[in-house]
């Protein structure tokens, strides 16, 4: 475990267990003020044996996520890292998130339309009523744990019937896209990452080959024509962006719905704020996402060229770690940043990224979590949290998405 105070030397490079240990994944926050007053890019060994930079400062991080020079192209990474890729997660590498101009705008435009802030809304009524579904199951027990009874259910449920995948398949999907986004540390994730990559491809395979044979009007025939008709993909592509919708659909919004939760249920002041004002409920959520946002580190990029960021240099084919949760706890861009403040005035949080890889699906997700947030406190007033907030557990397998385990509630 490395402590960082005033006091603390530096060790030359942050080794894997800075960012490892269960200390850092109850209070991540407190490690990143520690290392931001050393300087704002340290170098890094993660994953181990990885040449690696972190950015744990506003202006350097929101300036990388937009900065050409750096690819989310994963092949221009290292060659340690290249090699972990082919260790089994190629299904994801061939979409938006992980491409450049020109591929990353051909794929980006693809879907873009199906996600306009006007189309989300859309599906307002829908969400509502899968929400409502879900709190009438709990409600008649009086507890639950929010994780599995509410915030997985519904984000999931929702991109389901958005993309025309059967929601009944949600346990392979949980199980896959946990397995495709924890980092491959032994043998085991190894393993469990290279068969859920090859379920993951039959399945859409299938699904696609079904489309082919039987459009219907959802979105996976939509990409099976654009494929087909107009060759705008290809078939790996079209594999790997549903890859990444699914996965991008369900694994964000659970924790904005989980770790808002908690951050709401363990301040009082700002429950009691909300219920009494709940035209303060979008400003709450931008709030929930800065505070305590879903996506850590998974915002990583690799640079293409030798180049510096805030003075330090990192060498060609680096890769660079952005912490977005580091960024919204800068002292240098919001007063008080550990402090929840849910009618914080411009909130320029990054919690959704920025620049051309910005969330595309930011719009669906602030829709779910109105509902959500709205329709639980409405419906459940006594809601509390079922345990001290020091006995819950963060998920701490080098993830780099923020989440509790489980998180019980009473009501
Ligand atoms: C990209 C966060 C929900 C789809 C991103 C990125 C972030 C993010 C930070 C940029 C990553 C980078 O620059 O490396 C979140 C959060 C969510 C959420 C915090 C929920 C609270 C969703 C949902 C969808 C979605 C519901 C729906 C399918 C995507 C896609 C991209 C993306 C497709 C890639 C965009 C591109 O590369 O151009 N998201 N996301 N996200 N997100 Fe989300």
């Amino acid at each position: 475990m490395i402590h960082l105070t005033e006091g603390d030397r530096m060790p030359e490079k942050l080794p894997v267990e800075f960012v490892w240990n269960p200390e850092f994944g109850r209070d991540p926050y407190a490690a990143y003020a520690a290392l931001r007053k050393k300087g704002p890019v340290h170098p890094i060994e993660f994953p181990p044996g990885v040449e690696a930079f972190l950015v744990v400062d506003y202006e350097h991080g929101r300036r990388a996520l937009n900065d050409p020079r750096l690819s989310k192209n994963p092949f221009e990474g290292p060659e340690a890292f290249r090699a972990i890729l082919g260790q089994g997660n190629p299904v994801l590498a061939h979409n938006m998130l992980n491409s450049d101009p020109p591929d990353h705008t051909r794929l980006r435009r693809l879907v873009a339309k199906a996600f306009t802030p006007r189309r989300t809304e859309s599906l307002r009524p829908r969400v509502q009523e899968i929400t409502d579904r879900l709190i009438d199951a709990m409600a008649v027990k009086g507890h639950a744990e929010l994780l599995d009874d509410f915030a997985f259910p519904l984000p999931i449920t929702v991109i389901c019937e958005l993309l025309g995948v059967p929601v009944e398949d949600r346990d392979d999907f949980r199980r896959w896209s946990t397995a495709l986004i924890t980092p491959p540390f032994d043998d085991e994730q190894i393993l469990l990452r290279v068969e859920a990559n090859a379920a993951i491809r039959a399945y859409f395979l299938r699904t696609i080959a079904g489309r082919r044979a039987e459009p219907r009007d959802d979105m996976i025939s939509a990409l099976v024509l654009a494929r087909d008709e107009e060759e705008l993909l290809s078939e790996e592509e079209l594999v790997s962006t549903l890859t990444l919708l699914l996965i991008a659909g369900h694994e964000t919004t659970v924790n904005l719905i989980g770790n808002g939760m908690l951050a709401l249920l363990s301040d009082p002041g700002q429950l009691r704020l909300l219920r009494e004002q709940p035209e303060l409920l979008p400003s709450a959520i931008e709030e929930f996402l800065r505070y305590e946002g879903p996506v850590e580190r998974a915002t990583f990029r690799f640079s293409t060229a030798d180049m510096e960021i805030a003075g330090v240099h990192i060498p060609k084919r680096s890769l660079v770690h952005v912490s977005l949760g580091a960024a919204d706890r800068d002292p240098g861009a919001f007063d008080d940043p550990d402090t929840l403040d849910i009618t914080r005035a411009d909130n320029r949080h990054v919690a959704f990224g920025h620049g051309i890889h910005f969330c595309l699906g930011a719009p669906l997700a602030r829709l779910e979590a109105q509902v959500a947030f709205g329709t639980l406190l409405r419906r459940l007033p006594d809601i509390a949290l079922g345990c001290p907030p020091d006995e819950l557990s963060w998920r701490q397998d080098g993830s780099l998405i923020r989440g509790l385990r489980a998180l019980p509630v009473r009501f």
